[in-house]
């Protein structure tokens, strides 16, 4: 298993251009499931996450064909059993549920295990499925889902912890091929669920209301090929700015759509630093004293619990006492403890980390848990004093696309080494 390793004190500085989404393209490439046609999908990331979609797409029989950035899928005859040893390294497999339902009307798909964020039940996809008129079995660690015909229905998948973006997009993918007219009330309103709803647009599928709360699908015979270009990833994004921020004396992203990250722009600024605009790019820099800050994680368009472990990183070395309150996955703190062992100074109480920052942080052996914790971890060795190790990255290479390259261009010094 590789390490990362970073000298830390180096400043970063210049521009680096934004890869496509991850929670854009995992889903997207699902969707291509509900169409016998050629789709091409364009900017998918090349990381193990959509790696492992790709392969799922093909073990559930699907053409693909893939050139860099590239996907191409042809889903003509496909089975619509996606068992335990394909889908169990990945959680968003969940994803191709609604698109089997919703094209053979039936699935069966190995559940997914929890993570180190909490539990990650999926309870409120079932419950969506059900009131489409499917039945729902969990059994022997599948879940299993059929249909004689698919019919729509008004379903409110709001949870105890908001709304679902997974079940959002599950939902609405078995619905547009459903019998008559479906109402999702408490959609999620993530730039992902719209970016897979433009999609399905584009596939033929009749949808109003992406991007806010209430979905309305009016069901078609069927789906036909469509092309479609990824929106850059925004969480990505909000980590580079984050980088500038912790690091940069000027750090400029290229390719981003800046409403998606507004509720990172309005934190940094608010945390003292100078945020500048132009078109698709977004640049940081320093500007004198920072303060801290309080946060909660919110549902899009709120501030990004997939952000909340980078700004922990950030606020860590920001003098004064930031307080964050996780209201998305409570538990999703396992960053903690490693920064801690890098000098910070973070108390949990509950969903909240009360955080005092520090002068200095120091470089130590840390170990990377899931995501976007192991990325505030890099994050941290690019401020703190000395050597910094991350192990485990195979967590970052889930999500990110050339993290190490991309920030060593923007002069960090920080390499990747065989563990
Ligand atoms: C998506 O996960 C993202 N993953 C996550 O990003 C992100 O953290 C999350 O949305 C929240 O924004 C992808 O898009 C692939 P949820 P998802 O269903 O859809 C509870 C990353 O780092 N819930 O929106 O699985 C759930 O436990 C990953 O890129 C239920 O109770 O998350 C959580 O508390 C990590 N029942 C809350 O809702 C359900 O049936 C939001 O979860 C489903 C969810």
């Amino acid at each position: 298993m590789d390490k990362i390793r970073i000298h830390g004190g180096h400043e970063l500085s210049g521009s680096i251009k934004i890869s496509g989404s991850k929670n854009s393209a995992l889903p997207i490439l699902a969707a291509t499931l509900l169409t016998r046609e050629e789709c091409c999908i364009r900017r998918v990331p090349d990381l193990s996450d959509t790696n492992y979609m790709v392969q799922i797409l093909a073990h559930l029989g699907a053409h693909v064909e893939r050139a860099s950035g590239n996907v191409a899928v042809t889903a003509e005859k496909i089975n619509s059993v996606a068992p335990y040893d394909v889908v169990r390294r990945m959680r968003a497999s969940v994803c191709v549920i609604g698109p089997l339902l919703g094209r053979c009307k039936e699935a069966t798909v190995s559940l997914p295990g929890g993570c180190v964020i909490g539990d990650r039940p999926i309870d409120l996809h079932l419950k969506g499925f059900e009131a489409l008129g499917a039945a729902v079995r969990v059994e022997n660690g599948d879940v299993r889902v059929f249909a004689p015909k698919l019919t729509g229905a008004i379903i409110n998948l709001r949870g105890k912890f908001g709304p679902t973006v997974l079940g959002t997009d599950n939902v609405m993918m078995a619905s547009v091929l459903a019998e008559g007219t479906t109402v999702i009330e408490g959609a999620a309103q993530e730039p992902e669920v719209v970016d897979l709803a433009n999609f399905l647009i584009k596939m033929g599928a009749k949808i109003e209301g992406a991007g806010t709360r209430r979905l309305i699908i009016e069901g078609v015979k069927e789906l036909h090929g469509a092309e479609h270009d990824i929106i850059p990833d925004r969480i990505e994004a909000g980590t580079f700015l984050v980088a500038g921020a912790i690091a940069g004396k000027g750090v400029t992203l290229k390719r981003v759509d800046p409403e998606h990250v507004q509720s990172v722009t309005n934190a940094l600024t608010s945390c003292g630093y100078k945020i500048d605009f132009r078109a698709d790019e977004i640049s940081v820099s320093p500007n004198g004293a920072t303060t801290p800050l309080e946060i909660s994680t919110e549902p899009y368009p709120g501030f990004p619990t997939d952000m909340q472990a980078q700004m922990c990183a950030l606020l860590s070395t920001t003098d004064g006492i930031s307080v964050i309150t996780e209201n998305i996955f409570p538990q999703r703190y396992m960053h903690v403890a490693e920064l801690k062992r890098m000098g910070a100074n973070v108390d949990l109480e509950g969903p909240t980390a009360v955080i005092k920052g520090v002068d200095q942080l120091h470089g130590a052996p840390v170990m990377a848990s899931d995501l976007r914790a192991s990325a505030a971890l890099v994050l941290a060795g690019l401020k703190a004093e000395g050597v910094t190790e991350v192990s485990r990255v195979y967590h970052i290479d889930r999500g990110y696309e050339h993290l190490d390259e991309k920030l060593r261009d923007l002069g960090a010094e920080i390499e990747r080494v065989q563990a």
